[in-house]
């Protein structure tokens, strides 16, 4: 951002001949402070103007517009230039204190609307850790894009339907009991799930009757389909638990088995558009440099790809998205590869709009973790384990606190998100609880309580926002922290395009360090005119923010 200030002024002096994005890859940040805050490096525009490089620094220094700057010098090839910092720091910090957390939001003049397709766990099966990671980074990309002035519909895609349903009907009717179910649901339908697939190692016919109960519920046999609605109820009374924990909601839960009666409509469109070839007795669309994708299976019974194509044409149809994006693991690429392409096949123009937001496994000693041997880590425990040791740390630390449980919910959960979101979304994560529930260094906690004691210090100081507000001196120490507020607004633009919530952790992190060295090295209590206050205060308001763009709550005191 200070960058593009010189680059608008060079642009002044040398008119059209160098691009904005030329200019801006070659400003430099001095490594030396008296060589000015930014350098401008003359020896390319030598080159291209046939002259010596100091000359065309001296030129270049003599002509630019020297009331935007401290002072401008030209030594050797260099320009180099000092900032105003008193006048860039209040103007940061009087727009944060008018904009308080609207501070780099955007509007837009018509309304977008993003659809994000996140969680989407299956049904009948432990909540996974792949999920937890989709539901964080796909909530925190929904944030970003609200601030971005997007409307946003957060769908659940519930894994809800497919052979396995039937395959548990077919266990459940065997071996089943229903107070089990009703006691302990996820982990009595697991269980169920996990034997099926052991007997059927044994007994393979057991695999057929898997087949022809889920058949008999795709042709809607109501005694299959009450089993179904029952497990998918149970289930998502399960979710619902985490979901609330986590603070996260949707706008939508309709998952696979809400397009059964709306897969016709886009066989029948895949037909009349001559896309749909046989294979085998199976429907597929051949695709062109990707394996073909498969429509309907030779029993006749679709697919999860079937499913995501109704899905993506009913979610265009009922909320006309500009964007459509799906959070889920990298695993699943070329799936969503073959499922655009044959969007794109059918001529749909709004495909345009869609992305696969992909991220990476967490790991097990290396290997990816498998829910199917039934030893899984179960994410209830992971979290009740977090907000105890955040107990345990509040006791220690501030006995007297009011809302002790709420705290510690607050933080053993920030904890949980913020491990996840402050690493880029497509590297593996290798699990670890200890990493998980650390509350020190490059952690969650860190970032609430440095936000804590930015309260703290305001409520002793009685800050008050005032009309006639000044910055009459700027503390040296205080520039690193100015850059970084001033900056919030383009972190927020990158991590939307790119969408990577990692960029906001990072940079809250930043913010952090850079507060923590500002508060132990200058008294910020002992001044009259609240300047310094001015400052704790635009950091409060940008690490709140910023947390909360990660669905982390910020407690005032912890
Ligand atoms: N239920 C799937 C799984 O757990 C994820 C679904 C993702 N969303 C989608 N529209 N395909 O693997």
């Amino acid at each position: 951002m200070l960058k593009q200030l010189l680059v608008t002024s060079l642009k002044e002096v040398l008119g059209k001949e160098f691009s904005q994005e030329t200019l801006n890859r070659l400003i430099e940040i001095p490594k030396h402070e008296t060589l000015g805050d930014l350098a401008f490096p003359c020896f390319e525009l030598a080159k291209h103007y046939r002259k010596a490089p100091h000359v065309i620094a001296q030129e270049i220094a003599c002509k630019l517009d020297h009331s935007k700057y401290e002072r401008v010098e030209a030594v050797g090839g260099y320009v180099n230039v000092f900032l105003k910092k008193k006048t860039i720091a209040w103007e940061t910090i009087k727009k944060v204190l008018l904009e308080k957390e609207a501070y780099g939001s955007k509007v837009h003049t018509e309304k977008k609307t993003m659809t994000i397709d996140l969680s989407s766990p299956n049904i009948a099966k432990p909540f996974s850790m792949g999920h937890l990671r989709s539901t964080v980074i796909g909530n925190s990309i929904a944030l970003i894009a609200e601030k971005q002035g997007y409307d946003v519909v957060r769908i659940n895609h519930l894994g809800d339907w497919g052979t396995q349903f039937g395959k548990l009907i077919v266990a459940y009717k065997k071996w089943g009991k229903k107070e089990n179910v009703i006691k302990n649901p996820i982990k009595e339908l697991f269980n169920l799930y996990v034997k099926f697939h052991m007997e059927a190692e044994e007994d393979a016919s057991l695999n057929d009757h898997g087949r022809e109960a889920f058949k008999q519920l795709e042709s809607g046999n109501e005694d299959a389909l009450f089993l179904w609605k029952w497990f998918r109820d149970e289930s998502l009374k399960e979710f619902m638990k985490i979901y609330n924990q986590l603070g996260i909601r949707f706008d939508s839960y309709h998952g696979e088995a809400f397009y059964n009666d709306k897969m016709d409509a886009v066989v029948t469109m895949l037909e009349e558009r001559g896309l749909l070839v046989e294979s085998d007795g199976a429907q597929v669309v051949e695709l062109e440099n990707l394996p073909p994708c498969l429509i309907t299976k030779r029993d006749g019974t679709t697919l999860y790809a079937t499913r995501d194509l109704a899905a993506a044409i009913y979610r265009q149809q009922t909320y006309q998205f500009n964007k459509s994006v799906y959070v889920v693991g990298n695993e699943q690429s070329l799936h969503f590869k073959q499922l655009f392409a044959v969007l794109e096949k059918m001529g749909f123009e709004w495909r345009k709009g869609m992305a696969h937001v992909p991220f990476g496994m967490i790991l097990k000693d290396g290997k990816k973790m498998s829910t199917r041997k039934g030893k899984v880590v179960l994410l209830e425990d992971v979290i009740k384990e977090a907000i105890q040791l955040a107990l345990k740390n509040i006791e220690a630390k501030n006995p007297t606190l009011i809302d002790k449980e709420e705290t510690a919910k607050q933080v053993g959960i920030g904890a949980i998100i913020f491990h996840d979101l402050k690493n880029y979304r497509l590297n593996d994560i290798e699990f670890s609880l200890a990493d998980m529930l650390r509350f020190e260094g490059e952690t969650g906690p860190y970032v609430q309580y440095t936000h804590a004691r930015t309260s703290t210090l305001l409520k002793k100081g009685k800050f008050q926002i005032r009309d006639n507000q000044q910055l009459s001196f700027l503390d040296k120490e205080a520039w690193p922290i100015i850059k970084l507020l001033q900056n919030f607004p383009q972190v927020i633009n990158q991590a939307m395009e790119e969408y990577d919530p990692s960029k906001i952790a990072k940079y809250l992190l930043d913010v952090s360090k850079a507060f923590n060295h500002y508060y132990a090295t200058v008294k910020i209590l002992n001044e009259e005119e609240g300047n310094r206050l001015a400052i704790v205060y635009s950091v409060k308001v940008v690490l709140k923010e910023g947390l909360r763009l990660l669905g982390i709550a910020s407690p005032e005191e912890m």
